[in-house]
């Protein structure tokens, strides 16, 4: 039996249109029973011609310019928070006040405090939710989580990753406003760790398990930056860089680096870990590449050492994650997909499959973990991440 299910987007930016397109796709390639219904979506007076534009082209019923229509509408079903970090604490409990499934954008909140509020509401509601940790539905980065629960790696020593870009070297990139409310903190929270250091934080503890403690620091290099909506020189006040030392309840230790001052990195996301029996790396530049390096095999058996070396696999094939849905073997797919990929696993939570993870709850750990990171880079001493 088919059921619609009425999708409020708030948010007609980037996120509101990966997210459009996977909720027209997903019926398409996975089977469910729901069919997800463009109903409304809200932008920002401000924005109303792109607000327009983007509901035309996608298909919208109906734009709304007051995000709390959108929420208590008795024709929405599923309100997915497509808007910058400052709103997510508002409209998540607004939402689940409503009774309305919810898809949250990450970082979960601007801090672990507005997270905690938010598991509370939606606990409370009893709602279904998510937050959009895309990433862990990239066939290539399924398989690392697969092959290490194999037991291919073994005892973790290392984990090491990267989320790296360059869009705001020049001093004349303002802030605030679209896309670049990620420069201005009262929006965003932080800078490059909501932003992208929250997405590597949540692969390596989904990969390798909790983070116990951190030692951070953080550099903003471009001291104050127009504010594209004031038309005011504002100091600017977002981390533009942040490394971290952590250490793993595994016993392994980490390294963590972003920037967006790295140039000639565009979306540097990169990872790997290093065991006694194996590597894994991936870089999601070359998304449909893993590099694994077999070592000794689960059972003990040791790969003769003349045909050892790093191999790439091509994820492809029907037995990796996800790709039998898709094309065939040898045929890639995109950035776009694993946005797909996850209203498939949700879907298939809300008809009683497995349990959609990362939910608000499980995301709160990682909004811990960019606090802890911010404060010892303020504090310049180690902090431990509460359990
Ligand atoms: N999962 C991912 O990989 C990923 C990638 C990009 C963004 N995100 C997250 O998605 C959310 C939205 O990001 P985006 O890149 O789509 O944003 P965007 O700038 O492209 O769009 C922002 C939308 O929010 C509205 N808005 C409301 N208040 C605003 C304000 N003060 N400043 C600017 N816009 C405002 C705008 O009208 C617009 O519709 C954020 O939480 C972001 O962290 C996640």
């Amino acid at each position: 039996m088919v059921k619609e299910l009425r999708i409020g987007m708030l948010g007609c930016g980037f996120m509101g249109k990966a997210h459009s397109n996977a909720w027209l796709q997903v019926p398409h390639f996975f089977p469910t029973q729901y069919r997800p219904v463009l109903k409304a979506c809200y932008g920002r007076q401000e924005d109303r011609k792109q607000l327009e534009e983007f509901a035309a082209r996608w298909g919208y019923e109906s734009i709304e310019t007051d995000w709390r229509k959108v929420v208590q509408r008795p024709d929405i079903d599923l309100v997915d928070v497509c808007v910058p970090n400052h709103m997510h604490h508002d409209v998540v409990i607004a939402a689940a006040e409503a009774g309305k499934i919810i898809v949250c954008e990450k970082p979960l909140a601007l801090n672990a405090k507005e997270g905690e509020e938010m598991v509370a509401a939606v606990e409370k509601a009893g709602v279904p939710n998510m937050v959009s940790f895309n990433y862990r539905r990239v066939p290539a980065i399924a398989l690392f989580k697969q092959l290490i629960d194999e037991g291919r790696v073994g005892r973790v020593f290392h984990y090491r990753a990267t989320y790296n870009q360059d869009y705001t070297i020049s001093a004349k990139v303002p802030q605030g406003g679209l896309a670049l409310w990620r420069l201005d903190a009262r929006v965003a929270g932080s800078g490059v760790t909501g932003d992208l250091l929250a997405h590597s934080i949540d692969t390596a503890e989904w990969l390798n398990g909790p983070i116990k403690a951190v030692a951070a620091h953080t550099e903003t290099f471009v001291k104050e930056r127009v504010h594209a909506e004031t038309g005011q020189v504002e100091k600017v006040t977002i981390d533009d860089a942040c490394m971290f030392l952590a250490i793993f309840a595994n016993g392994s230790i980490g390294t963590f680096e972003s920037t967006r001052y790295a140039r000639g990195r565009k979306n540097y996301n990169t990872f790997e870990i290093n065991g006694d029996r194996g590597s894994i790396y991936f870089d999601l530049e070359n998304p449909h590449i893993l590099e694994f390096f077999r070592y000794e095999d689960p059972d003990g058996r040791r790969v003769e050492s003349h045909i050892t070396g790093w191999q790439k696999i091509h994820v492809t094939q029907s037995e990796h994650p996800y790709m039998k849905h898709w094309w065939v073997p040898g045929c890639t797919i995109g950035y776009e997909h694993t946005f797909i990929n996850s209203f498939a696993d949700f879907l298939a939570s809300l008809e009683g499959g497995p349990k959609f993870q990362p939910d608000l709850h499980s995301a709160l750990r990682t909004q811990r973990v960019c606090d802890a990171v911010l404060e010892s880079a303020r504090t310049h001493q180690w902090v431990e991440i509460p359990e």
